[in-house]
């Protein structure tokens, strides 16, 4: 987009944190706040706006989108996008955008706190101490050394809760309706083998019509065995009537629930009436029960990243022209070939011999020319059969990629939710990353100084 930034005004219609509203001012876009109008109030003014800002205060409908005649952007402060009707904002060219990077750790590291504190009583042994009592036999914990752990939804928040598995010896299995996305930390599966294997399943699906009241009995009787559930992703997931039947029967041993089916859509309360279903008692009776009020995602370190995020992609949609974003190619070549041999100066010696390589104690280098007429080298190297350096990796290769700047690079595909490995390293002859690919090879990024080696 080329509309001068000053020209751009931002209603902002939720606080957040400050850090939002000021870099989006350093830039020059105009921003104006009003949290406290009615959305009617609102839709009476949005056509002055290009941008919009909002947390979770209402749902984002066509009535109002049909208003909103100038409307560039919608930018949501949170990880979800359902509040907004996105088809036909996509019809009419708003930009959407969410910030899912920067609460999926938040979500990540909640749910894994839920699930050690429902495996080791935490919670009703610290009430029972409480209350004078010093139960040590009925607060026995389970260790989830050596269990399998279903995530439903691979994306964002899945992703990041597999990652917090890493250090524990647990199998973790995925179900997600998009082919591909397993990675070196989950196992991609049918739903049939996650239930057959589970022992404890997390949801991390958005709510959709094929996730609404997903979890019931059917669902919660397809699993071979009694299975703790974490639900972090939202409440109307589950059938909370059906949870309680199958934690009274045994079927669950354990619900971590951060979202419930009966909160707001706006996430700020829980019921609309005052009656307290007959379900959610049971819940709030229930010793292998936690609850949270949805704040998975809802950490200091999260309000700030979330904003960060934000004003970071609102830029982009203004500030990263297509010509910039063509240019910059994420890989510009093959840098090496590296590979596990019996006896690599043997091997080394084999390729001099019989196809003319000019081989040193690393191998061989071969030069070209690029594009602009620099000249570029690629590596290809033998290594010991007992080499270390394709770890995590257990594969026999090892690539190497020409990359052109490794750290935004890596910026980026760790924003993007892909493995990183170790640390960037600088030399001389240029910076390397490491990363995984969905099978867990090993890639190893280089931004290369190639004259170093002349
Ligand atoms: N509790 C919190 O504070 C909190 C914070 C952030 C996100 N969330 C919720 O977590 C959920 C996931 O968010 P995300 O950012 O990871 O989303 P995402 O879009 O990155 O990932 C969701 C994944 O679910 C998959 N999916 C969709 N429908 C499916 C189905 N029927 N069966 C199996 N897989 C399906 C998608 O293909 C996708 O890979 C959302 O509901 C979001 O609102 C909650």
């Amino acid at each position: 987009m080329t509309t001068q930034p000053e020209k751009i005004k931002i209603l902002h219609i939720d606080s957040n944190h400050p850090i939002l509203w000021q870099q989006l001012e350093e830039v020059g876009f105009t921003n104006e706040a009003d949290y406290k109008s009615t959305k009617e109030e609102i839709e009476a003014k949005i056509a002055n706006y290009s941008g919009i800002v909002i947390r979770s205060r209402f749902d984002i409908d066509k009535a109002f989108l049909d208003k909103a005649t100038n409307l560039q952007f919608i930018a949501r402060i949170g990880a979800g996008l359902e509040s907004i009707d996105c088809d036909y904002a996509e019809q009419k060219n708003i930009q959407l955008i969410a910030a899912p990077e920067g609460n999926r750790n938040a979500v990540g590291e909640q749910a894994l706190g839920m699930l050690l504190s429902l495996f080791n009583n935490l919670n009703k042994a610290d009430r029972e101490i409480r209350e004078g009592k010093w139960i040590r036999e009925g607060n026995r914990g389970h260790e989830l050394d050596g269990k399998t752990v279903g995530i439903i939804g691979y994306g964002n928040m899945g992703k990041a809760f597999a990652k917090k598995l890493r250090g524990f010896d647990v199998d973790v299995l995925c179900y997600d309706i998009k082919p591909m996305v397993g990675d070196a930390n989950a196992k991609q599966v049918t739903l049939e083998e996650l239930q057959q294997k589970a022992d404890v399943l997390s949801l991390h699906t958005p709510w959709t019509p094929e996730t609404d009241k997903m979890v019931n009995t059917d669902f919660i009787n397809a699993f071979a065995k009694p299975f703790w559930l974490i639900n972090t992703a939202r409440g109307k997931s589950v059938v909370t009537k059906d949870l309680v039947e199958a934690l009274q029967s045994g079927k669950i041993k354990g619900a971590g629930l951060d979202v419930l089916e009966y909160e707001k859509s706006s996430f700020e309360n829980l019921f609309t009436d005052n009656a307290i279903p007959k379900a959610f008692q049971y819940l709030l009776n229930a010793d292998n029960v936690l609850l949270s009020p949805h704040v998975a995602g809802w950490t200091f370190e999260s309000h700030e990243k979330l904003a960060l995020v934000i004003v970071n992609k609102i830029k982009a949609v203004y500030f990263e022209s297509e010509v910039v974003k063509q240019e910059e190619k994420r890989v510009t070549g093959i840098g090496g070939v590296f590979f596990k041999s019996e006896n690599p100066k043997a091997l080394r010696d084999w390729y001099k011999k019989y196809l003319g390589l000019p081989t040193d104690d690393y191998g061989c280098s071969f030069w070209w020319k690029d594009t602009a007429g620099n000249d570029a080298m690629t590596q290809w190297s033998p290594f010991a059969n007992d080499t270390t350096y394709f770890e995590p990796s257990g594969k026999q290769f090892m690539q190497n990629f020409r990359v052109h700047n490794l750290d935004r690079l890596l910026e980026r595909l760790k924003a993007e939710g892909v493995t990183l490995v170790g640390e960037p390293a600088v030399y001389d002859y240029g910076k390397f990353g490491w990363i995984l690919d969905c099978e867990g090879n090993k890639i190893e990024l280089w931004e290369p100084i190639d004259k170093a080696f002349l």
